[in-house]
This record gives structure tokens, sequence and C-alpha cells, in this order.
């Protein structure tokens, strides 16, 4: 069995001047969910397209599941399963109709396409509603629709193109639960997406910006990772505080949380010290800071600054 089954090399795609996507390199492995993380226009999009064979690259290589990307697009895109930001279901359509048509597109018919269809509607969770038109479902019954049509043809790798945009959390959830079940069977999700809670699903992250690979991990190796700590401040007047705390030499970055102060500080800067010292000031007495665990966002704030987002 093969072990790699995305491996790009220097990947690069430009529109004219514009340089959308510059040198990326990374491989994933079978069975992995990996993860492309990065804000608006990051190229996120861009990766996703050059791999599924639907954009040629501009510079660089790469291969998915053995294929090549530039030579070999019509074998990949056979095999592979996508889901585009933009999916296309038929709106007038039913979701049975709608499977059949995509099963068809893939070639399945008779037995072995109610043998798909079935399957999908299981592990979508939405057989009852099978004879509903796609304009009478909420949209994250649509985007359950939307992966399903995606693995019909039972793809071993799957590419998820910001999947749950403008989903509510729980549909969120459930949308995860769907893309664990497929991983469970050994077979590969590449998911883009910037939602740092949907990131932490991810085995690993790779985070983009301005076309830029700059980090590539496991979630918790990449909070280790930053060469900041994280500290919550509570105080009860946090709101007026905010900017003297945020304006304190040794504070990075600041950002309220709930009701509580966050701030991000290079490794070893004395922050209680400055902050005992501010405190006295303003004559308070009672306030809590104390060391936290970094979150995906504190390194994605952190490496976004490095870029001057
Ligand atoms: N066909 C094109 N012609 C010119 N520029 C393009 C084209 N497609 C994308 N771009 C530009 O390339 C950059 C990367 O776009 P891409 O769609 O890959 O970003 P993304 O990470 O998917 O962003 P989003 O989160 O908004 O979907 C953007 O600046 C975009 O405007
Ligand atoms: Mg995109």
């Amino acid at each position: 069995m093969m072990d790699t089954v995305v491996s790009v090399e220097n990947l690069s795609k430009k529109f004219g001047d514009f340089t959308a996507v510059d040198r990326v390199s990374f491989t994933v492995r079978r069975g992995e969910i990996f993860g492309f993380l990065g804000p608006n226009g990051a190229g996120k999009s861009t990766t996703i397209k050059m791999l599924c064979g639907i954009l040629s690259p501009t510079g660089g290589r790469g291969e998915v599941m053995g294929h090549d990307i530039v030579d070999e697009q019509d074998s990949i895109k056979r095999i592979i399963g996508y889901m585009s930001q933009r999916f296309s279901l038929y709106k007038d359509l039913t979701i049975i109709e709608n499977l059949k048509f995509f099963g068809s597109v893939y070639g399945l018919e008779g037995a072995r396409l109610r043998r798909a269809i079935d399957r999908v509607l299981e592990l979508a969770g939405i057989g009852t509603r099978k004879d509903l038109s796609v304009t009478s479902l909420p949209g994250g019954i649509r985007q359950r629709l939307a992966l399903g049509c995606a693995i019909l043809h039972d793809p071993p790798i799957l590419f998820l193109d910001e999947p749950t945009s403008g989903v509510d959390p729980i549909m969120r959830r459930n949308f995860w639960d769907i893309i664990y079940r497929f991983s469970d069977e050994g077979r590969t999700v590449f998911v883009t997406t910037h939602y740092m809670d949907e990131a932490e699903h991810c085995h690993r992250i790779a985070l983009i910006i301005s076309g830029e690979l700059i980090a590539l991990d496991m979630p918790s190796r990449l909070k280790q990772s930053i060469p900041y700590s994280v500290y919550n401040i509570r105080v009860d007047n946090f709101i007026e505080l905010f900017d003297d705390i945020s304006s304190l030499r040794v504070v990075e970055e600041a950002a309220i949380f709930g009701s509580d102060i966050h701030v991000l500080c290079k490794k070893g800067a004395d922050i209680k010290g400055e902050l005992s010292q501010l405190m006295r000031r303003e004559s308070i007495s009672r306030f809590i800071v104390e060391e936290i665990s970094p979150s995906l966002e504190d390194v994605f704030v952190t490496s976004a600054r490095k870029y001057g987002l």
C-alpha cells in the first residue's frame, strides 16, 4: 500500500504577474486528515484545484495517488472526490435525483449505483429526506448532500474546499463526524478552512499565508512551537484597562476573551512585574494573571504578524 498519497514540490501558480501559490511543498499520508488553514486569498482554493486536476500549475510538480498533476489530470479527476467551495447541486432536483445524476457522472449504474446511494444516504444521515428538493433543505443538509455526491464513487481521497463555511456550529460538528468516519475507513481527507476550531480536528495542518506555506505540523506541536507565552488576566474593569494592558512594553498582542484579557508576550518577558506596576498606579489590588496554553488562533495570529497581516 502506498503511504504517501499526495506530494508536491515547489508548487506554484501565477495569474499574470500575481503569485497566488508560491513554491509550496508538502506530502500527505494515507488515512490522514490534512488541513490547509489560511485567511481569505491565501491560495487555498488555488492549491486544491491544482491537486484535483482543475488548474495547471505554473511551477513545481506534484502527484496525487501516483498520478502527475500536470500530465494525468483526467485520471486524477476520476479517482478523487472533490467538493468545491461553491459546490453545485441541482436545486430543483430532489436529494435522490441529485445523487443519481452525480452517480451517473462517475459511471455508476444499476445495482452499483443503488448500493452507492444507500451507503451515502446512510453516511450523510439524509435518507429520511431523500425525496425533498434541494431548495427546501437547510444549508447544513445541502452541504452533507454535496459531500455525499463527492464520495458516491468511493474515492480513496477526498478534497474539501471550506466545506462548512456559513454553517452553524452544530451542523459543522455533524459534518466532521462524517469526515471522521470516512477517514476511519483508511481514506484520506484534504480540507481547507479558515476556522481555527475546525483546524483542531485535523491530524496535521499546513498554515498558508499570501501563497506561502509558513508552518506544517500537528496542531499540538504547532502550539508548542510559538516563541510566545500566553497569559490570561482577570480583573474587574477589564474594558477600561484594556488599552493600558495592550500598551505594556512586554505585550505583543492583546485580545478580550469573554470577560478576561489574553495577552501574548515573548517567552521570558516579565509580564507579572509590569502588570503589578500598572495595577499599583491604578490602585487596583484585585487581579489574577496566569499562564495558559497557546491556542491555534495564537499560532495563527503570531504567524500572520510576521507577514504584516
Ligand atoms: N483566476 C484567477 N485570476 C486571477 N487571480 C486569481 C484567480 N483565482 C484566484 N486568484 C487570486 O489568487 C489569490 C488566491 O486565491 P484563492 O481563491 O486560492 O484563495 P483562498 O485561500 O481560497 O481564499 P478564500 O478563503 O477567500 O476562499 C487571491 O488573491 C485571488 O484573488
Ligand atoms: Mg477559497
